[in-house]
């Protein structure tokens, strides 16, 4: 599956400098973008909305004509049939860059939660197949669960972002998604890398709280968790090869150091080894030619 940026305006294609080939594209070349991806026959998107506004209280991120809402709704009319999942997040809204609600220095999980819930409907009701929250507040996929069934979305499922690392390989993406923290870190949400025995408690109460899917994130420097989802559970695991593993493939390759095909096939193929039964990444449509 492959992550796209969405961001205000007509024919705007602005480029990502530190992921060599992503771009944020506007509602009229994304929605081109996804008809090719749609021909080329990749599994699906993933979409992060980069609004021109933001607030301290992340209202971009839930209103109707939201600048993902409003992508959903143009992509899904023209490629009905490409799978178009939803990033469920605040950081790209929110005036501090943090992915909740900010009371004192503190992110407020709880709060937080109500505005996820609203953001996870009005995805649904855009026409999202599914929602992916990444936000790590504790009980969101409960809470999203509920309010996803009470407004008559019984039947779209949640990918939750599951194990999610504090990673410095989500540079690039901060770059891309605008979502830099202007103060402190995620570390009070998202996990520690040295803590795998967490992120499978983590995976358990998401199940538990009724997620369809689960993610490891980032991929390749977590295939040990991969492969201990894979085995301990039985739904799909996904696997996120996130922005800065796709930087650092690409500035390996530019300077002449590795091979840029067999570094990406490689770097996939032992994600799938490790049992990552979708993928996200960057590649995908250069993968998908290779494997063609
Ligand atoms: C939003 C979010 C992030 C990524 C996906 N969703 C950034 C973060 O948590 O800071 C990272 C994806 C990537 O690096 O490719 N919370």
């Amino acid at each position: 599956m492959l992550p796209l940026f969405v961001c205000p305006g007509e024919g705007v294609r602005n480029a990502i400098s530190s992921m060599p080939g992503q771009a944020q594209l506007s509602v009229d070349l994304l929605v081109r973008e996804c008809e090719e991806m749609r021909k080329l026959g990749i599994g699906g998107v993933m979409l992060f909305g980069v609004p021109d506004t933001k607030d301290d209280q992340a209202s971009g991120a839930y209103a109707e004509d939201g600048i993902t809402q409003r992508a959903v709704r143009a992509v899904k009319k023209a490629v009905p049939e490409l799978i178009v999942m939803t990033d469920v997040c605040n950081c790209e809204y929110t005036s501090h860059g943090h992915c909740g609600k900010v009371v004192g220095n503190d992110v407020d999980n709880d709060a937080t939660l109500e505005w996820l819930a609203k953001t996870a409907v009005s995805h649904a009701r855009a026409g999202a197949d599914m929602v992916a929250p990444s936000d790590m507040m504790d009980g969101r996929v409960g809470f999203i669960r509920e309010a996803l069934d009470e407004h008559g979305f019984s039947n779209t499922p949640i990918f939750a972002y599951a194990a999610k690392f504090a990673s410095v390989f989500y540079g690039p993406f901060r770059e891309a998604a605008e979502s830099t923290p202007q103060f402190g870190d995620r570390r009070s949400y998202q996990m520690d890398p040295s803590n795998g025995r967490e992120a499978m408690l983590e995976m358990e109460l998401d199940l538990e709280e009724g997620a369809d899917l689960l993610m490891v994130k980032p991929a390749g420097p977590y295939l040990d968790l991969i492969r201990q989802a894979r085995d301990r559970f039985d739904v799909p695991i996904g696997a996120y090869q996130v922005s800065g593993e796709y930087a650092m493939i690409h500035a390996a390759a530019q300077n002449g150091w590795i091979d840029l095909d067999r570094a990406m096939m490689e770097s996939l193929t032992s994600i799938r080894r490790a049992g990552a039964g979708v993928i996200l990444t960057y590649f995908a449509p250069d993968v998908v030619r290779a494997l063609a």
